[in-house]
């Protein structure tokens, strides 16, 4: 066998998560290196949660918990177990100062307020396909302080707007788990590659196709939505377009972005502001779609422009390639003038 070199070695192993991280840090010549510190410890954290979902079936881990988060939605144990995990990771990292989690009600300190950061997150997306063995998310967003390092974060801080995110991603634990990010540069993707225990650069710099032929929407909620929703899936219908919808956003926006395609949570009559939360899904979904070239809505606004009230507010999203998202609209038709406007003229 031909001696190979150290780079060439490299090159036919692939490059690992650690190193591409290093190798965006070297590009910014005065990065200190903490949000790198940051996106390797949700890495691990994701390592860990991988573990235990692989095992899920077999120690008892699958399974409600018998109350409710608070959404008011049935909390199960891997959604618990997921929240710690994360919430332990970015705690002993010291990077973070404050954590906002779908798992919780407010915002959870870590103890750090050095820290530069904070976090929102969404430990374990897709709860009802958790017992079911199918692809499940982690789903993160992390924005620089506003408040100064020193003192106590404050709501300020995650109420910047998700323009001011500088990173954000998801890990997928499907048929492989990978890894997902962007610092706002591109987006790139990483398949963890169990025998090493690392995660290895498998898709650079992702593009989502500027059209596509599947849409995934709940269809059992039809007569629930605005009728440019409704018209828009029987256009979908007729034209024999591909329904997919897993119930497991990540899983639905990943495959989306890969093969062309777009999501739908819109409004419905018992929830006119969708289901979907802006702060830790919607606004780090969002940062990736514009990342790879897609087009994320509330049917109004871009999803990034929507002014932030709350951390568990809603939204109604739409998110994928840019002619369907374009199509729906266009059904839509003019956008609905702000309350109090003036049309009179
Ligand atoms: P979570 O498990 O974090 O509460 O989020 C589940 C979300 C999302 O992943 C999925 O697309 C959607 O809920 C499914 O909701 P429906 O069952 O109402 O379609
Ligand atoms: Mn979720
Ligand atoms: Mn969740």
């Amino acid at each position: 066998m031909n001696k190979k070199s150290v780079q060439e070695l490299a090159v036919l192993i692939g490059t690992t998560l650690d190193r591409f991280i290093h190798q965006e840090q070297s590009a910014f010549p005065y990065a200190t290196g903490e949000l790198s510190h940051l996106l390797r410890d949700i890495a691990l954290a994701g390592k860990i949660i991988n573990r235990e979902v692989n095992r899920a079936g077999l120690v008892d881990l699958s399974g409600a918990m018998g109350h409710a988060n608070v959404q008011g939605e049935s909390q199960q144990k891997l959604d618990v177990i997921a929240n710690i995990r994360f919430l332990r990771a970015l705690q002993r990292g010291g990077e973070v100062c404050a954590i906002i989690s779908e798992e919780d009600e407010g915002i959870i300190y870590t103890n750090n307020d050095n820290g530069k950061y904070v976090v929102a997150i969404d430990p374990l997306d897709g709860s009802s396909n958790i017992d079911v063995n199918v692809s499940i998310g982690t789903i993160f967003s992390i924005y620089r302080r506003v408040t100064p390092i020193g003192t106590q974060a404050s709501m300020s801080d995650f109420m910047q707007g998700g323009r001011k995110q500088v990173a954000a991603g998801y890990i997928l634990y499907g048929s492989s788990t990978m890894l997902v990010y962007s610092t706002g540069s591109g987006v790139n993707a990483f398949t963890y590659e169990y025998s090493l225990g690392e995660y290895i650069l498998s898709h650079r710099n992702l593009r989502c196709p500027e059209d596509g032929s599947i849409y995934s929407i709940n269809d059992g909620y039809f007569d629930e939505y605005d009728d440019y929703i409704r018209s828009y899936v029987l256009k979908c219908r007729k034209k024999g377009l591909t329904a997919r919808y897993i119930g497991s956003l990540v899983g639905d926006f990943h495959r989306n972005s890969l093969k062309g395609g777009v999501y739908l949570y819109p409004a419905t009559k018992k929830s006119p502001s969708g289901k979907l939360r802006l702060l830790y899904e919607c606004y780090p979904l969002a940062f990736l779609a514009e990342q790879l070239g897609a087009v994320a809505t509330d049917g109004q606004q871009a999803i990034l422009d929507i002014v932030p009230q709350h951390y568990h507010q809603r939204t109604p999203f739409i998110v994928g390639s840019p002619a369907m998202v374009g199509d729906i609209l266009e059904e839509k038709g003019p956008l609905t003038p702000p309350p109090g406007s003036c049309t009179d003229f």
